[in-house]
């Protein structure tokens, strides 16, 4: 096993897996805990696998729920790079793969002639370099698995891509490669721990999903909530902390257009530490309505439930 500290290439020019990486799913919780991200057992166990496994994680869940965050706090807890591609509609592959750098190429054509003279002798010379990879601009999906240190990819967001741009990524996670007219194909020098998230607003492909492990992260346990507060908001006392995990478990009961999420949770939270709100009654918890719930039919709703006023509009 090779020095973690100098990630060697292996005989087959890849970087080695990380031995430093925990090698059991217990192990993974602890690592993560350690930077502040409270996984259940089932993250744990696939971090665990996909790791093992060499495949990516197709992260889906509601919004705020810590899809994005799991990629970010593997990255930070193995000390590996982050390198994140944010996906929208037209996303196209200049932006996800790799660009030519015509700057650059151009620059190269001019010193070509000037050095070949006027027979422009050299052009087969010029031509094969500026179609060669130091002349390509790498965009994340390729520097990701191009790169000399650990990385940890994170595709976030995969549902708002196209259909036909969410074909480009399947050449990069099933065979960690990608094809280049120009060039041929350029391999992996890493197979990186890659992370997709979705909100499911779409059906992904069943090619996308095959080449996956799926992980659902839904809403915490109040006990999860009460850590992930206890973690996220510094100062704020377990009484506290267990007290807000309950009110809002007990409004994610409700029937509401848009329940509140995690991250709405730890901001309500730190509302109260920082209005030295000690105790969470009814009336805390209809003052800050608005922080935890972001439709107005929701607040109402909610309002009623809780004075008990009946339930209010939808
Ligand atoms: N398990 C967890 N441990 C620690 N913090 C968490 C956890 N889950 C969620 N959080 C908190 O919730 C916030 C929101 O999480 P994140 O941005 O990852 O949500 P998301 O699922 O990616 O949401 P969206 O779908 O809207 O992008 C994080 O910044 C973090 O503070
Ligand atoms: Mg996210």
């Amino acid at each position: 096993m090779s020095d973690p500290t100098s990630p060697a290439s292996t005989a087959n020019g890849l970087l080695p897996a990380d031995p430093s990486f925990p090698a059991t799913p217990q192990a993974v919780a602890d690592m993560l805990r350690a930077v502040g991200y409270l996984p259940d057992e089932t993250i744990a166990g696939t971090v665990h696998l996909a790791h093992g496994l060499e495949k990516p994680i197709l992260v889906e869940g509601p919004a705020g729920t810590g899809k994005t965050e799991l990629a970010k706090s593997v990255a930070l807890a193995t000390g590996a790079r982050l390198i994140r591609l944010q996906c929208y509609e037209g996303l196209d592959e200049s932006k996800a793969l790799y660009e030519w750098d015509y700057r650059k190429q151009l620059l190269r054509i001019q010193a070509g002639q000037v050095a070949g003279g006027e027979n422009g002798s050299g052009w087969s010379d010029v031509e094969a370099d500026i179609f060669s990879e130091h002349y390509l601009l790498r965009r994340p999906l390729l520097e990701a698995i191009r790169a000399e240190d650990r990385v940890v990819l994170l595709i976030d967001e995969v549902d708002r891509l196209d259909v036909e741009t969410e074909a480009l990524l399947l050449e990069v996670l099933s065979d960690y490669q990608v094809s280049i007219p120009e060039l041929g194909t350029v391999t992996a020098r890493q197979r990186p721990l890659v992370f997709l998230t979705s909100n499911n607003s779409r059906e992904l492909s069943e090619a996308l999903k095959r080449r996956c492990l799926f992980l659902h992260v839904g809403y915490p346990t109040p006990e999860r909530e009460r850590d992930i507060v206890l973690s996220r908001v510094p100062g704020v006392s377990e009484h506290l902390a267990d007290q807000v995990a309950a009110a809002v478990a007990s409004l994610r009961r409700m029937d509401l257009k848009k329940r509140p999420s995690v991250s709405e949770t730890v901001d309500w939270a730190r509302t109260l530490l920082m209005l030295g709100v000690a105790e969470v009654d009814g009336e805390a918890l209809l003052r800050h309505l608005h922080v935890l719930l972001k439709h107005q039919s929701d607040i109402e709703r909610a309002t009623g439930e809780l004075t008990g006023r009946g339930t209010g509009a939808r």
